[in-house]
């Protein structure tokens, strides 16, 4: 079905409809008619529970919504990624990240060959290494431990590791470091080696290209360091690459027996469980790591086993829709109340930004509609004293996820009621606020009353898992990749390309000869004016 016949579907016209006659029932009001809603919209699937009773939704919108996913052939579409289909158009790929996590014993094809034993050898590649790094067996030039890990790489070669180190923190092997270099800006890497010493530092030099700018500059350059102090022979030691492009590998003078690889059919943004997962693997250990796929697999299996109406990824990504196409949200915000996935909405900024921030749909028509909407937030407590002001009484909609863990973790446990009594407030004050008259009858001064007033009525999504382990955060990406999915199914987009980042990457590359003075390209007036200032100013 193409862009153009997707407002014309009758589930499209009928979430049109309901949407029109929607008028302004409020989340309170839907709660009054019917208050076992709290109870009867959940879902539960892999550890984690979904309420989602605090939506702009009721039993026809929602049935609207699966009528819809039916209509734009989701299930049809979900059995193509898993049967490796190469549902990756433009770049005409399979998009098989699903197999990085299957069973040993699964089997799933690309282009007839059977892709499961070649993950299982690399995983089992990189336990050994890792087992040689724990134990000492792997040593650096100067036969001392390597007890400092930098994972240079970016995008997807790095937001999924790092954001992963911070989320495992409990389960990091005692006696190992780890530091993630992204920025092309000078600065990251002077930041991280100022406290490393070579003696001890490995670097993981993880890009699926080998070709990306921003990690091959860094990678030089931390070469040059360590040669400087080790000298060129301990590059061996000291640098182990993960990547598609083996050759390039080699060019950068690594042993190709220190490089583990993975395939084209793993989007950068679908592969920290890939062997880009190897700086994960060092901090975790391989046991942990293995517990990680599994969650991840558990997902995979209630995406593809479980109805529609209790799906998690399907009732996220079709809930998402609703506010995107037929509220006009431009934006979701995701509110982890885990100081330690601090960096989980970073990681899903990529993951649907890049996945959905599509305008053409897989047959090259413009779409008619808003695709992929802008991902942000911040850990809670953090972010209701900062912009959460926004959400309670701003005038735009963003509709949430919160995202909250039953057990502490931390040596401070007491103080986890209070970080989930806030969790909890917060999902409750933005869907039900607190009228004038409340204010009232607190003896709140007239005056002051139309400012104190919180509306309600904004609609959130709340996901309770047990604790944040390795199984649940495995099990937690996985729901947002197979909801991300959803949602570029709807829209009849290629989730799976990028071309959007490579016009920045030509440019740069013209801009850059011209500040050094080596080439004097054509530019806007703007653009020709920036770079001659910048050229006379630079010291
Ligand atoms: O520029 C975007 C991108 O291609 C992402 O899709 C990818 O995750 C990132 O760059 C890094 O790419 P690579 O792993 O090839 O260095």
């Amino acid at each position: 079905m193409s862009a153009a016949q997707l407002q014309d579907s009758p589930a499209w016209q009928r979430l049109q409809q309901l949407r029109a006659d929607w008028g302004k029932t409020s989340i309170a009001e839907l709660f009054a008619a019917s208050p076992e809603r709290g109870t009867r919209m959940v879902a539960e699937g892999c550890g984690i529970y979904l309420d989602y009773s605090k939506n702009w939704l009721r039993e026809d919108t929602l049935a609207a919504l699966l009528a819809l996913a039916q209509e734009r052939g989701l299930e049809a579409r979900r059995a193509a990624m898993f049967a490796g289909e190469h549902i990756n158009g433009t770049e005409d790929r399979a998009v098989l990240h699903v197999a990085l996590r299957a069973p040993a014993s699964a089997q799933i094809h690309d282009q007839g060959s059977n892709v499961v034993p070649e993950v299982q050898a690399v995983l089992d590649r990189m336990a050994a290494f890792c087992e040689q790094v724990h134990q000492g067996d792997w040593l650096g030039a100067t036969s001392q431990r390597l007890r400092q890990i930098v994972n240079i790489g970016i995008g997807g070669s790095y937001l999924g590791p790092e954001m992963a180190y911070q989320a495992l923190r409990r389960q990091r092997l005692p006696g190992i470091r780890e530091y993630f270099v992204a920025n092309v800006d000078g600065a990251a890497l002077e930041a991280v080696l100022a406290e490393l010493d070579p003696a001890q530092t490995l670097f993981i030099i993880a890009s699926k290209t080998f070709t990306t700018l921003e990690t091959m500059t860094n990678a030089h350059a931390a070469r040059r360091w360590l040669v400087a102090a080790l000298g060129e022979a301990a590059v061996e030691r000291h640098f182990v690459a993960v990547s598609t492009n083996h050759e390039a590998v080699a060019a950068f003078g690594m042993n190709p027996e220190h490089s583990f690889g993975f395939w084209d059919w793993v989007g950068g943004r679908y592969s920290m469980d890939s062997a880009i997962g190897l700086a994960t693997m060092l901090a975790i250990g391989p046991e942990a790591f293995r517990e990680m796929l599994r969650g991840f697999h558990a997902m995979d299996e209630h995406f593809l086993h479980t109805p529609l109406a209790q799906n998690l990824p399907v009732l996220l990504g079709m809930i998402a829709i609703w506010y995107n196409n037929f509220w006009g949200a431009q934006s979701q915000a995701i509110l982890p109340y885990a100081h330690d996935l601090a960096r989980f909405p970073a990681y899903l900024q990529q993951l649907q930004m890049e996945s959905n921030g599509k305008r053409v749909d897989l047959h090259g028509t413009t779409l008619t509609v808003d695709s992929g909407p802008i991902i942000w937030g911040e850990p809670g407590t953090d972010g209701q004293h900062s912009f959460y002001q926004l959400l309670h009484q701003g005038t735009r909609l963003v509709p949430s996820d919160f995202i909250g863990f039953v057990q502490p973790l931390s040596d401070f446990g007491a103080q986890h009621d209070l970080l989930m009594a806030n969790l909890f407030a917060q999902s409750e004050a933005l869907a039900f606020g607190r009228s004038a008259e409340e204010l009232r009858a607190l003896g709140v001064a007239e005056t002051q009353i139309p400012h104190r007033v919180s509306p309600g009525n904004r609609p959130s999504n709340l996901l309770l898992v047990d604790a944040l382990t390795p199984f649940s955060l495995g099990a937690l990406v996985a729901l947002y990749e197979h909801s991300v999915f959803t949602q570029g199914v709807i829209w009849g987009i290629d989730s799976f390309d990028q071309w959007g980042v490579e016009l920045g990457k030509v440019l740069a590359q013209r801009v850059e000869t011209d500040l050094q003075g080596k080439t004097k390209n054509t530019h806007d007036r703007s653009t020709q004016n920036l770079i001659e200032r910048y050229r006379s100013q630079r010291s």
